[in-house]
């Protein structure tokens, strides 16, 4: 029998605070490093900014014999293999994760800035756990405490929800952020 992945989304009801970046960096944490078996799910029509990131990279393959290399290189010492980047409808983002092909330990999606589009509400609800970023800027912080605070309502009011917890973190703080 098929284990149930763990469903993980990253959302924000603002663009440009770092889900795309933070899931592509995570996806490759828990891939590569961790050995876990990991897939990436991009609903942000119309960016499409992580499956146009794979885009990029099967292109640097094409072009450069230092990558194809590598390439081979990971192909031939049972490195744990690139994980696949799909492209859904934010509607259809949990149900996709049970067409992907293959056993997954943890599915991340890339859901788009805007909650009140039509599907990432329902979307966001069948997620495992909510990951949303935060910068340092006014409207960010009450866009996404507002965010927060609905999801949380949601929560407390449907148990049976797969939806366990929402957490805010801080992304691209550095040390002139005091
Ligand atoms: N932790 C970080 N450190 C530095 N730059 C970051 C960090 N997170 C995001 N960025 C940059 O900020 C911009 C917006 O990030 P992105 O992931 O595309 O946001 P979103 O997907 O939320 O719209 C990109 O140029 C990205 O490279
Ligand atoms: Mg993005």
């Amino acid at each position: 029998m098929n284990k149930r992945p763990i469903l993980v989304a990253f959302s924000n009801q603002k663009g440009g605070v770092g889900k795309s970046t933070v899931t592509a960096v995570l996806a490759s944490y828990f891939n590569y490093v961790k050995g876990l078996k990991v897939a990436v799910v991009d609903c942000d029509y119309p960016q499409f900014s992580l499956e146009k990131l794979r885009g990029r990279d099967l292109k640097n393959l094409e072009k450069s014999e230092y990558h194809q290399r590598l390439f081979c290189r990971q192909f031939e010492d049972g490195s744990r293999k690139a994980y696949p980047i799909v492209t859904s409808t934010p509607e259809a983002a949990a149900e996709i994760s049970g067409k992907l092909e293959g056993d997954y330990d943890l599915i991340f999606f890339d859901l788009p800035g805007t909650v009140n589009s039509r599907g990432v509400f329902e979307s966001v609800m069948n997620m495992d756990f909510i990951f949303t970023p935060i910068v340092k800027d006014r409207m960010v912080m009450q866009s996404s405490l507002s965010f927060v605070s609905t999801v949380q309502d949601f929560i407390g009011q449907h148990p049976e929800a797969p939806l366990k917890d929402i957490r805010l973190f801080w992304n691209r703080m550095d040390s002139r952020t005091s």
